[in-house]
């Protein structure tokens, strides 16, 4: 990849997004750097998947500003189909593969590779697929080919798929829903170095993870959301998995019960965040 000539991937300014009166997002300000793996963390429901949908073009805020390398976007122009056109992917955590359709379908799902008569040109996205498998995601499986039905795959190894396939497609940005949330101990190992993977190849991620001890040990910066509110960011060293583990304890001690439409409090963000 060439030196990037932004600073920015993304950044989303003062978002806010309500479902009704429920609001699952309130004053969301969040950016990803160039290469950075920015790992997403916070209790069910606090506004995590909202965020990132936002982020790719699946749902619209009810107000707020996007920027895409440094450049606004503006909303009504943009769309899932945008994201992709922008090289955004996004990965997530189940049923992002078609399981009776052979593996190579899989990957040109919505653009397929046409020739000059207008035809599919199945030779070349099999190709293309082997290329993948092969080198881009490092599948040693001897029986597993562009021809297996993805049903063969163990999670891990659809997950590693699924990320392959966004790195083919020169994704800048890659952005991982819990990606490891119903794999086999074994099968999360793998995804963690696909996740390594992303990194090395100079991309940039958005990592929302449960599992503390893989977003910690793999993300450069941890953003902590709180009842639809960024909470605290916490640069990679800052704090050890136990202090992190802790801090997040506190966090939720602090949680008064609510109701849906509750807005978080600024002060009581002012005081989390130090
Ligand atoms: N389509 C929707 N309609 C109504 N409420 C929603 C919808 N999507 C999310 N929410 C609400 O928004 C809040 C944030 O949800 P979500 O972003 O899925 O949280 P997370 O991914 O962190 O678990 C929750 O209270 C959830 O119930
Ligand atoms: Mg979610």
């Amino acid at each position: 990849m060439s030196q990037a000539d932004f600073q920015h991937v993304v950044r989303l300014v003062d978002v806010q997004k309500s479902y009704g009166n429920v609001r699952a997002l309130s004053g969301v300000n969040f950016s990803v750097g160039c290469n950075e793996i920015v790992g997403l963390i916070g209790d069910n429901g606090a506004g995590k998947s909202t965020l990132i949908k936002i982020m790719t073009g699946v749902e619209k805020p009810t107000s707020g500003d996007l920027y895409i390398r440094d450049r606004q976007v503006n909303w009504r122009d943009y769309s899932v189909g945008k994201a992709h056109e922008l090289r955004f992917e996004t990965v997530y955590q189940e049923k992002s593969l078609g399981e009776k359709q052979p593996l190579w379908r899989n990957f040109f799902v919505g653009r397929q590779i046409t020739n000059r008569l207008g035809f599919i040109d199945v030779r070349r996205q099999k190709a293309i697929a082997n290329d993948i498998l092969r080198n881009r995601i490092g599948f040693r499986s001897e029986g597993i080919n562009a021809d297996s039905p993805v049903s063969v795959l163990s999670g891990g190894e659809r997950q590693g798929v699924a990320i392959g396939r966004a790195m083919h497609f020169d994704a800048d940005l890659i952005v991982l829903d819990e990606p490891t949330v119903a794999l086999a101990i074994s099968e999360v190992r793998k995804v963690l170095d696909f996740v390594r993977g992303i990194k090395e190849s100079g991309r940039a991620c958005v990592y929302i993870e449960h599992n503390l001890a893989h977003v910690h040990e793999l993300s450069d910066r941890l953003v902590v959301m709180d009842r639809g509110a960024i909470v605290a960011e916490i640069p990679r060293g800052q704090m050890t998995l136990n202090e992190l583990t802790n801090f997040l304890i506190d966090l939720q001690h602090d949680k008064p019960t609510l109701s849906p439409a509750t807005p978080p409090a600024a002060d009581r963000r002012a005081g989390t965040a130090s």
